[in-house]
């Protein structure tokens, strides 16, 4: 059966990389680059480094899980997500690459399953349990994030941090306007459950009762929401875009024109997201 969470993104990357993010855009012109430039972005607030054991929920094809390794040089890998081909594939890209000279590769442990149901977090741990839990760009797609919150508070050491990218809803938005019944079909199509998509104050309150505190909250949607479109554009019109099946095409093509509706009406926000355990 096909996948929702696939091997797709590939073609739309360059130099075998196979990100599936929507890119931070400062200068970059290249989508792998605007999505390394956003995992860099959250790596570096996660404050990744050779003493972290890292728990990465909706790990993708795997290039973050080789930034942590390689660049970052974190201690351990554990990873879950909710699409078996991804997962198949970046397990064997993480046994194929080489982590440098002289470099040991991190130990790592991934498997298929959802970062909301306690199964999937059951690892052995044999170097004790993870003080950084990241989640690049797919917070907003598990179902019923709160459970999320709270499986991070229960497997985190004491002072762990949490940090993710995520969506929320734009502080004027008006639930029972027009742009709201929208935002809600649009929603639907792109399996983003409704119910995760709250308001910064409820974001808040929902890491606190899962019991997480020093929560921050960094709105970065300039960077993120008009970039993906802009390139989308450029690309679409070029041999890259040419080559594309029509389903990809009208996949990346409504992505664009949600987020560039959704930036333009400001209906949500885009950010990056940490909070600790006590
Ligand atoms: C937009 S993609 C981002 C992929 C990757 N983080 C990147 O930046 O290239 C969303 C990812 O979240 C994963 N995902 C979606 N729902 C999930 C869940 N409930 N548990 C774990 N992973 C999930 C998908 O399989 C996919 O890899």
């Amino acid at each position: 059966m096909s996948e929702f969470h696939d091997l797709g993104e590939i073609s739309l990357n360059q130099d075998d990389q196979a990100w599936g993010n929507l890119g931070y855009w400062r200068d970059e012109t290249e989508y792998s680059a605007a999505c390394r430039a956003l995992a860099l972005l959250l790596g570096d607030a996660a404050e990744l480094d050779a003493n972290s054991i890292v728990m990465d929920a909706g790990f993708g094809c795997g290039d973050q899980l080789l930034l942590w390794r390689d660049h970052y040089k974190v201690a351990q890998i554990f990873g879950i997500n909710f699409s078996k081909s991804q997962t198949e594939f970046a397990k064997a890209r993480l046994q194929k690459s080489d982590p440098g000279p002289g470099q040991n590769p991190a130990p790592s442990a991934l498997q298929y399953g959802d970062a909301t149901d306690p199964r999937a977090w059951a690892f052995e741990y044999p170097g004790g349990k993870p003080d950084r839990v990241v989640a690049l760009d797919c917070a907003y797609h598990f179902p019923g994030r709160t459970d999320f919150w709270k499986l991070s508070a229960r497997y985190l050491q004491s002072e762990g941090k949490v940090t993710v990218t995520d969506f929320m809803l734009a502080k004027d938005h008006q639930p029972s306007s027009l742009n709201h019944r929208l935002l809600l079909w649009m929603l639907t199509r792109s399996q983003i459950p409704a119910g995760n998509m709250v308001t910064e104050e409820k974001y808040i309150v929902q890491m606190q009762q899962a019991g997480f505190e020093h929560i921050n909250i960094l709105d970065i949607s300039e960077r993120v929401m008009p970039g993906f479109g802009k390139w989308w554009r450029g690309y679409r019109d070029g041999p890259g875009g040419q080559q594309m099946r029509w389903r990809s095409r009208l996949k990346y093509g409504v992505t664009a024109r949600f987020l560039d509706w959704a930036w333009r009406k400001n209906v949500l926000r885009y950010c990056l997201i940490s909070g600790t355990k006590p």
